[in-house]
């Protein structure tokens, strides 16, 4: 299985704060089946300013350790971002740092409260200039949760959608569950991704989550949000 969302970086952001914590999180992934993880840390957001430089480096400081303690997890470079003024032209930069830095998938995030106006448009500029952006646990955001069917719209113009493992579990609050419940079930679902951040709370598990979304989409379909569809995009190659 490949994860596309996990805070898995020391020290970047408010994922682990050591490399020795990275690489416990990582044991934890190989256990479940997960091969490759795409570090996602919380990128240019006016909190975390990692940089795309720093973020590379530190993706090959963590596959040595990796290599050396012989876990076998390999990690891509990645990151989660807001959408903002310029994004395209940062991207075009190499400032803003694009799945498995492969120049075409972005992870982005939306405030959970509320969508905010000129999202769409965004998006479309977005996919008119090459880019597709993933929208992150789309089941968080209280806007689907209320009106799940407004997502089907930017579907429509072209984002992808990741649901998080957790929020079909039934450790997930209820509204979120729902939410990632309906969206498997009228197919607006792409990815099904960690967000890891640490051992506690939401743990790189995917194995779980596949069983809860084999019961509503069937086994196969289910395996393609951690398989298929992860792997197209690492190797820069579009979904149905
Ligand atoms: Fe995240």
């Amino acid at each position: 299985m490949i994860d596309i969302h996990a805070h898995i970086l020391p020290a970047v952001d408010d994922g682990p704060d050591t490399i020795e914590e990275s690489i416990e999180i990582c044991k934890v992934a190989a256990n479940d089946g997960i091969k490759t993880i795409v570090a996602t840390p919380h990128s240019r957001d006016g909190v975390y300013e990692a940089e795309s430089d720093e973020i590379l480096k530190t993706v090959e400081d963590l596959n040595l350790k990796l290599k050396e303690n012989e876990v076998g997890v390999e990690i891509l470079p990645g990151a989660e971002i807001h959408i903002h003024e310029g994004l395209v032209e940062s991207i075009k930069e190499g400032k803003t740092l694009t799945i498995n830095n492969g120049g075409k998938f972005i992870l982005f995030e939306l405030p959970f409260v509320f969508i905010p106006p000129g999202t769409d448009k965004f998006i479309f500029n977005l996919k008119v200039n090459g880019i597709v952006p993933i929208l992150a646990h789309a089941e968080r955001i209280s806007a689907f949760q209320k009106s799940p069917e407004l997502l089907e719209q930017l579907v429509n113009i072209g984002a992808r959608v990741q649901i998080n493992a957790h929020g079909l579990t039934k450790r997930a609050n209820p509204k979120e569950r729902k939410c990632a419940e309906w969206l498997l079930k009228n197919r607006l679902v792409h990815f099904i991704a960690s967000d890891t951040h640490s051992l506690k709370g939401r743990p790189p598990i995917l194995s779980e989550a596949v069983k809860c979304a084999s019961r509503i989409v069937g086994e196969e379909e289910a395996r393609a949000l951690v398989c298929h569809n992860p792997e197209q995009i690492i190797n820069g190659l579009d979904i149905e």
